[in-house]
């Protein structure tokens, strides 16, 4: 399919978002880090404090009864999003890491057993690493590497090898972080099930770019944090089936969870609150579905058309430059990470962005939070350039233009 970007109004969508309008000329290339807010975005969050701010799913008042219907309405927006079955499976967490700790500290903690093994893809986010690592700790179950290949993919061949009978849980991410490689998760899920495992998909960086039907993809949890996805920080989502929610439990414990407290016993409440203990981020909540309604209103193809465009101004910019080299390489990727080496050294990822950030441009250096995926690749960190939906062709010029300079100053 020929794909023409011709109908996305890329300048239009850029005057969105104040922080790439003011007066510093900012040149922002680290949206897989975090995106920057569009206007109605923040509108949605000042419109909350400044007229329905109160708690939810407590007292009688009206602001209350405004504040609540709001909360639970972008909760529908969540599921629509990600085609989940029922409201019943949206929990709200403070992002991607609270959920995936979530899952660990019940399902994983209830349900393993000494011997018991996790599955873990080698180019996970130390997100999606440790907390299994801790729940391991805790049963006497052991988290098994499942290796990357060198194009940064889940090693399939390995995997088959790898599931066994003491396979309980698998976790993979939908699109690694350093590269933004899509995981072949259909394959993953599949195979996870018929080995009797259950499977958590990390969709922190894919479902900024895919659009995703859990229910399809079949996987047990799903979970994102509202930040990179144009939405403020502080909150996020852990889908789950149903049933699987339903069995496992309770974790933070405090009100709203909880049916009846005495002294001698407590009942908790049902789904989602289970899991909601205390206050919850009601604008961020608020804030999210208003972050997904305004993506809604983009076609898929002229984004991926244009993403499409940038990445291939951006690879063969960053191609011509001596001494560059591109670590993973994806086609059509919105993040492109590179190394480099002049006279037989390794310029240090650091040097490059500071250099860089000195001309304006914001990239991320270092190990992007992946340290088993640096150590497979044999380098201690990478300069990471990730796209948003408000870059432009200036954005890449400019990139490539102080990298040289920069360059010529190492
Ligand atoms: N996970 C975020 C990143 O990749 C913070 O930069």
């Amino acid at each position: 399919m020929l794909l023409t970007p011709s109908h996305f109004d890329s300048e239009s969508v850029r005057r969105q978002f104040p922080a790439l309008n003011s007066d510093f000329p900012l040149v922002y290339l680290d949206s897989a880090a975090t995106t920057q807010k569009p206007q109605c975005v923040i509108d949605a969050i000042n419109h909350y404090y400044a007229s329905h701010n109160a708690n939810v799913h407590r007292g009688s008042h009206s602001l209350t009864a405004q504040a609540t219907s709001q909360f639970e309405q972008a909760r529908q927006c969540v599921q629509d999003f990600i085609g989940a079955n029922s409201t019943k499976e949206i929990i709200w967490t403070r992002g991607a890491t609270e959920a995936i700790n979530l899952v660990a500290q019940t399902y994983a903690r209830q349900n393993l057993k000494p011997g018991d093994e996790i599955l873990v893809g080698e180019m996970e986010h130390h997100a999606n690493i440790v907390p299994w690592q801790i729940v391991a700790q805790q049963t006497g179950a052991i988290v098994v590497k499942v290796p990357m290949t060198q194009d940064c993919q889940w090693d399939m061949a390995a995997y088959q090898t790898l599931l066994n009978e003491k396979t309980k849980i698998v976790a993979a991410a939908h699109m690694t972080n350093v590269t933004a490689t899509r995981q072949p998760i259909e394959a993953i899920i599949k195979l996870a099930h018929q080995a009797g495992a259950i499977v958590l998909i990390d969709g922190a960086q894919g479902i900024v770019h895919e659009k995703v039907a859990v229910q399809a993809l079949d996987c047990d949890f799903y979970i994102f944090s509202g930040h990179k996805l144009y939405a403020p920080t502080g909150i996020g989502v852990l889908y789950g089936k149903q049933a699987l929610l339903e069995a496992m439990p309770v974790w933070h414990g405090g009100g709203k969870m909880v049916e009846k407290v005495s002294f001698e016993h407590t009942s908790f409440t049902g789904l989602p609150g289970k899991f909601e203990a205390g206050t919850p981020n009601v604008a961020g909540a608020i804030a999210l579905s208003a972050a997904i309604r305004w993506l809604n209103d983009f076609d898929p193809q002229q984004v991926a058309a244009y993403y499409h465009q940038l990445h291939q101004q951006l690879v063969s910019g960053l191609q011509s430059i001596e001494g560059v080299q591109l670590i993973g390489l994806q086609p059509n990727a919105s993040v492109v990470s590179f190394i480099v080496e002049l006279e037989g050294e390794i310029i240090h990822h650091n040097d490059i962005a500071t250099l860089l950030d000195q001309q304006n441009i914001a990239v991320r250096s270092g190990h992007h939070c992946a340290h088993p995926f640096m150590d497979a690749l044999g380098i201690n960190g990478t300069v990471r350039v990730s796209l948003g939906i408000y870059n432009n062709a200036h954005d890449i010029d400019a990139f490539l233009s102080a990298l040289n300079k920069a360059l010529d100053l190492l």
